[in-house]
């Protein structure tokens, strides 16, 4: 089949080379001509591991292709995804202008009957509106095209997204009584539901819902977890036995059970704000989903306050991992975004490193911050280390050598990854959230 991505950022992308490698002819579309161009050279944008691999033969097979050029695709395609980002916009909605641009420029360029699938995660009712948009573009051309508007959500995880895409947990479409794009939809991603991937159909709306509930889910699963930290941090209980001993609970499961400084990252924090703007529109209480944002903002700020009152002044900071969570460079919503310009303002030094995600971090961080090539050497002559983002690289390092360069001895951990003991034993005080 020959279809178009519109939107070439992490969901983009990835789908686009994981449609290719699945045999179709897809194009790429981006109105970033640098990103364009790189993809073009065989150079990913970002770091997802397997994806430049996929990038690089795709193109080499000419079943991948980029281009900036929406309306010069159209013409030899049967299916256009939108990708687009949707970032929180006013008041915590979901800023669809991406969204409606790809649509009604579809909708103006399109020379034939094309299907429309969104899959950037959008509100209950952005496909109906994607549809009168479209109708009124066609309309005003005296077109009498047919462009039915699906919905594709997308649940691919960051770190993860090559694996999540070929091989999904399943597939959400979303089609209001049109069986010609229903079996589009199956023809396309038969590749994948051929080895046993379940594809699932229903009502466009509640494959719109279908996205927002499951990342609210799995917030409320880790606000959950986390709101007992604090319970654990007064009483002396230990907040991973607690998890352990509720997650052998197949009712409930260990997944998503363990306590950290909270989730942050391009989606959960924004979905988790938007499906309450959402709620508030139609004038519905979602009392759990605003107790989630709120203990996952608390919990942050809870660990921070502690770092900050325990450094002396002028004290270097040596900050492991920047990016919002590890495999990934995606900078959106980190903590560190947070905490290094406290730290920094606070009149303390902060010596940063993060194995993918420095060059991003750079753009968004205050001048002042060190970056350094390794964990060992952001550690040299630190009063403390904070661990922000659990990368498998940090989680082996040896206390004993990290005590021996660093001036102080406190080692915070952020995501809950080491054991105390073993800190301990190395000579350092460790600091864990609700556990001791
Ligand atoms: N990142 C994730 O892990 C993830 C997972 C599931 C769903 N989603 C959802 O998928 C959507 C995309 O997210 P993302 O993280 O890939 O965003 P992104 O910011 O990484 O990528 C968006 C891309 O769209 C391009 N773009 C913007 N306007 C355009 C236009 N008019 N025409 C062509 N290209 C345009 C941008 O240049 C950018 O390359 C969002 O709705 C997000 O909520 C994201």
């Amino acid at each position: 089949m020959k279809i178009a991505v519109v939107g070439t950022g992490y969901v983009g992308l990835v789908s686009a080379a994981c449609f290719a490698e699945l045999g179709h002819t897809v194009t790429g579309v981006d109105i970033d001509a640098a990103k364009v161009a790189m993809l073009k050279s065989g150079k990913s944008p970002i770091y997802e591991p397997g994806l430049e691999e996929l990038i690089v033969k795709g193109l080499k097979s000419k079943l991948l292709s980029f281009t900036t050029d929406l309306a010069a695709t159209l013409p030899h395609v049967q299916v256009v995804f939108s990708a687009v980002a949707t970032p929180q916009g006013e008041d915590h909605k979901a800023d669809l202008r991406a969204v409606f641009t790809v649509a009604e420029t579809v909708a103006k360029f399109a020379d034939h009957d094309l299907i429309f699938v969104n899959k950037s995660t959008v509100p209950v009712g952005t496909g109906e509106k994607c549809e009168e948009r479209m109708s009124k573009v066609l309309k005003d051309r005296g077109a009498s095209l047919k462009i039915p508007v699906v919905s594709n959500p997308e649940f691919l995880r960051e770190g993860m997204a090559v694996g999540d895409t070929l091989m999904p947990d399943r597939i959400v479409v979303g089609v209001n009584q049109n069986d010609h794009a229903r079996k589009i939809m199956e023809d396309l991603y038969r590749p994948i539901t051929r080895v046993g991937k379940p594809m699932v159909f229903m009502s466009r709306e509640s494959a719109e819902i279908v996205k927002y509930a499951s990342n609210a889910f799995l917030a409320t699963k880790i606000s959950f977890i986390n709101m007992l930290t604090e319970l654990c941090e007064k009483t002396g209980a230990n907040i991973r036995d607690i998890a352990k001993g509720m997650g052998l609970d197949n009712r409930i499961g260990p997944r998503f059970l363990h306590a950290g400084i909270g989730y942050g990252g391009s989606c959960f924090p924004k979905d988790v704000k938007a499906l309450m703007a959402t709620a508030k529109e139609h004038g519905l209480d979602f009392s759990i989903v605003e107790a989630t944002d709120k203990i996952n903002a608390k919990q942050r700020e809870r660990f921070f306050k502690k770092i900050l009152a325990s450094l002396p002044p002028k004290s270097t900071v040596a900050v492991w991992g920047l990016a919002f969570k590890p495999k990934t460079d995606d900078m959106r919503e980190a903590p560190s975004l947070d905490l290094i310009p406290m730290l920094l303002d606070a009149g303390h030094g902060v010596r940063a490193f993060d194995p993918e995600a420095m060059e991003n971090a750079k753009k968004l961080l205050p001048s002042g911050v060190t970056f350094t090539s390794s964990a060992m050497e952001a550690a040299e002559g630190a009063h403390a280390v904070l661990l922000l983002t659990e990368w498998d690289i940090f989680r082996g390092a040896d206390m004993g050598d990290l005590k021996k360069v660093m001036k102080g001895n406190d080692l915070w951990d952020g995501r809950n990854v080491y054991e105390p003991k073993e800190v301990r034993e190395g000579g350092l005080e460790y600091h864990g959230i609700g556990l001791r």
